[in-house]
């Protein structure tokens, strides 16, 4: 595997492979790679011919207030990760190389990102919708992989990748959990030994109600979103949000509604935690 640190060398590399009649794809990371991050180079390697995995703590994606300097780092092993995977690049570029000091170029998509995340952490989607698009200049890719973790985030680079005309599918790879339910996350290293127990309630809490809608048909929002609080706050976490919306469109659910989304953010200890189900109305 090769590991290529600046943006002219990388260029170079796809551009040859583009050359080469290769089909490039791209899976963007912040690095401290788990099997939710594996699995989607897993689901690259089966359909492309060159695997890019980008590791790239983007700091334009934090605000002040949030954990850039402690986010978690582990070079060594995400190069192990990456090469067991089968991936042909990492590309870590420092974070000079990412951005000048006087950018003053930005995405931002204004629909979508009001909502969930959007909501509490304004600079966020601005932040990723820009590293994403330098990502996709840089990696020249056929197409990139994104994970259903951030299911937010995913309808976001769609959207971008649709309103502003780039050559690049997306596909989203499934929500990869550990065996207890609990959903994968670089920031589950944060958590203590009981956080850790106690933040298995948003798995619980969002599985219940998904077998309470399925099996009892209870279609009543306030009250779904209710339950699902109220065991998230009863194991000691701090809500930011609990939403239903049409998984689709990010509008309220309505009768157009094929797919739902449930989503919630919540806060153990040091430790902001995301995570979604999606139920399909059709089956
Ligand atoms: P990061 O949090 O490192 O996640 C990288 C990719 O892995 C994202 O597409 C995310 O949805 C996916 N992922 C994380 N946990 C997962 C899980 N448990 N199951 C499936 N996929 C999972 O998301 C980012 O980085 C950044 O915002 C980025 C897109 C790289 C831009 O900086």
């Amino acid at each position: 595997m090769e590991i290529i640190r600046t943006i002219k060398d990388m260029q170079e590399f796809s551009r040859q492979a583009r050359l080469d009649g290769k089909r490039i794809a791209v899976v963007p990371t912040m690095g401290y790679l788990h099997s939710g991050h594996t699995s989607l180079i897993d689901c690259a390697r089966a359909e492309a011919d060159l695997v890019i995995v980008t590791l790239f703590v983007n700091p334009t994606q934090f605000a002040p207030s949030e954990d850039l300097s402690t986010y978690p780092r582990d070079f060594e092993r995400d190069c192990e990760l990456c090469e067991e995977h089968g991936a042909d690049v990492l590309f870590a570029p420092p974070s000079t190389e990412m951005y000048y000091p006087d950018q003053s170029v930005w995405i931002d998509e204004d629909k979508l990102s009001q909502k969930l995340c959007g909501a509490s952490r304004p600079v966020f989607f601005r932040g990723v919708c820009t590293v994403v698009t330098k990502l996709f200049n840089i990696t020249l890719p056929d197409f990139a992989v994104f994970g259903q973790k951030d299911a937010q985030q995913a309808l976001i680079i769609k959207r971008l990748v649709r309103d502003l005309n780039f050559p690049v599918e997306i596909i989203i790879g499934p929500l990869v959990r550990e065996e207890n339910g609990m959903a994968l996350s670089s920031r589950n290293r944060y958590l203590s030994k009981e956080e850790r127990q106690n933040a298995l309630s948003i798995s619980q809490a969002l599985h219940q109600v998904e077998r309470d809608i399925v099996k009892f048909h209870i279609h009543n929002k306030e009250k779904i979103m209710t339950a699902i609080s109220k065991q998230i706050s009863a194991a000691g976490g701090e809500i930011d949000y609990v939403e239903i919306y049409d998984a689709k469109t990010l509008e309220d659910v309505s009768e157009k509604s094929n797919k739902i989304l449930i989503a919630c953010a919540a806060t153990f200890g040091k430790a902001r935690l995301i995570d979604n189900v999606v139920l399909d109305l059709s089956d």
